[in-house]
């Protein structure tokens, strides 16, 4: 059973690793990292006993159970109807008590999910856990949960348990029913005393295959529970869906439109952007600037559908982008983003990441380009470094120059960069924006900057403020209208 029982969980777990994967960002600002990791590995696992518990139940003594059944209906039909009836009441008593087990058990795994949640934060903020003197809260936090998922677990296997002795006692009582009805049909001569003692002696083989199917049938709603918390995934809809027949883009060829954008995150509070107009030529950089909040990392995030506009629509060389396949349109784009997300592995595969048949020598120029190649080669193992979870043993400018890297590596067409040297020094943020510049040279480029002396040149410059674009021309033509960009000018100046 082994083979069949792993393969069935394998395929669950792939199943919803592989949503996990394909889902819309939107769905996991609502969901909670450690839940979903809980409901991966614990719900799985749970689902596995059950199943364990059914096939040890329905392949154990088949023929044994048939066997039986079909002699004592040979023996005496009347019996075993009676037999019958006595069973279906006991069915319906242990199967009340299992429906209010599986609701229990569903607690019980929402509560592993906080419990999980808890320590997946704690792990991540052990740096500000420690720094805030914030471990006693954190322990309370955690012991609070610990202590209710101690409790309604108890219960729950308390109610489970109480499923043995209730069936010994059913089982008993429906021989003792049998022996009282059997007894009496013997006495008025309406049945043989041998063919009796047979009977019970049949139905006693099937007593004890029953009693083990009750108890699967009690763990069978533990992985009912944890089943639905399972299926809630996989049965999630994704939002950023690709039409059918969807087209293919291998080349940009003219321009990206943005045409009346309206976005919010959640329609119903209200929205972040507002009517937006854009368009941005083939081959020109433009720069967004504004206010912290002001919509900036929004605005892009919606070029590769990470969401989709609400109303209006973005279009690449005339075509709206959701008529794009999503994989095309995700490849003519590299993105920076604002915080630098590196994954646990070398230093070489977080450059390469996800691009195949990549030259070692075309590694190492991305990482010259991006001014990284000298720390690289300083370090340990140079390109086959680990670099810990996130990158935390780099630097935070060394962990952006990496993605840097990885974008100028994969050579997109249309480059996004937010924020991409903030976390540089003023040496190397000019490094690396000359990089960036020679980069940017025969690309369409989407520059997101703060600092406003790294923007400068781009072809035009958006300034913007609360989802609304409030100026915009290049750095000549804003700084004569004396407005906004003036000011922000200023305040930077020194
Ligand atoms: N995933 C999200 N879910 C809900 N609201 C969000 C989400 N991300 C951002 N917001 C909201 O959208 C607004 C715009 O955020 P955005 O990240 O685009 O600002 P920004 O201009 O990039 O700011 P910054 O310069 O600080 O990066 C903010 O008010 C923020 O609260
Ligand atoms: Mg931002």
């Amino acid at each position: 059973m082994a083979p069949v029982r792993n393969g069935i969980i394998r395929d669950l777990r792939r199943q919803l690793f592989d949503k996990i994967l394909h889902l819309h960002l939107g769905y996991f600002s609502e969901e909670r990292k450690g839940d979903l990791m809980s409901r991966i590995t614990a719900d799985v696992q749970e689902v596995e006993w059950s199943i364990l518990n059914v096939l040890e139940a329905i392949f154990r003594e088949p023929l044994i159970v048939i066997g039986s059944l079909i002699t004592m209906l040979f023996l005496s039909p009347s019996l075993t109807f009676f037999v019958f009836i006595l069973m279906i009441f006991t069915a319906i008593v242990i199967g009340g008590i299992g429906r209010t087990l599986r609701k229990s058990s569903h607690q019980v795994q929402e509560k592993l999910g906080t419990l999980v949640s808890i320590i997946e934060e704690t792990l991540g903020g052990l740096r500000i856990i420690k720094g805030f003197n914030a471990e006693s809260y954190q322990d309370k936090k955690f012991n609070k949960e610990n202590n209710e998922y101690r409790r309604i677990l108890t219960k729950v296997l308390w109610r489970r348990d109480l499923a043995s002795p209730l069936s010994e006692f059913m089982g008993i009582g429906v021989v003792a029913v049998l022996l009282w009805y059997g007894s009496r049909q013997v006495f008025s001569g309406e049945l043989q005393a041998a063919t009796f003692l047979t009977f019970i002696y049949v139905f006693y083989n099937v007593i004890q295959p029953a009693k083990q199917f009750t108890r699967a049938l009690y763990n069978v709603q533990k992985g009912v529970a944890a089943m639905f918390r399972v299926e809630k995934i996989l049965d999630a809809k994704n939002n950023i869906q690709e039409i059918p027949n969807a087209l293919s883009i291998q080349h940009f060829e003219h321009e990206i439109e943005y045409r009346n954008v309206t976005f919010g995150y959640k329609p119903e509070e209200g929205n972040v952007l507002e009517d937006i107009n854009l368009r941005i030529q083939k081959g020109k950089a433009i720069a967004l600037v504004g206010a912290s909040g002001a919509g900036k990392s929004t605005l892009v995030d919606l070029l590769p559908r990470f969401y989709d506009v609400q109303l209006g629509g973005i279009f690449i060389d005339g075509v709206n982008i959701k008529h794009y396949k999503l994989h095309d349109l995700r490849s003519l784009m590299g993105i920076v983003s604002q915080e630098a997300i590196l994954f646990n592995d070398t230093i070489y595969n977080n450059i390469v990441f996800g691009l195949e048949n990549v030259k070692e020598e075309d590694v190492i120029r991305a990482a010259k380009i991006a001014n990284a190649h000298d720390f690289i080669i300083a370090t340990e193992n140079g390109y086959q470094t680990n670099i810990g979870d996130r990158g935390n043993k780099l630097s935070g400018g060394q962990r952006q120059r990496l993605t840097i890297a990885r974008a100028i590596l994969k050579n997109p067409p249309i480059l996004i960069l937010d924020e991409a040297t903030s976390a540089l020094d003023s040496e190397s943020e000019k490094l690396v924006q000359e990089a960036l510049l020679e980069l940017m040279k025969n690309r369409t480029s989407i520059v997101i900057a703060h600092r406003l002396s790294t923007i400068q040149h781009a072809d035009e410059i958006i300034v913007m403020r609360d989802g609304k674009i409030l100026e915009r021309g290049n750095h000549r033509e804003l700084l004569k209208k004396e407005g906004e960009y003036q000011k922000l000018v200023e305040l930077q100046a020194f």
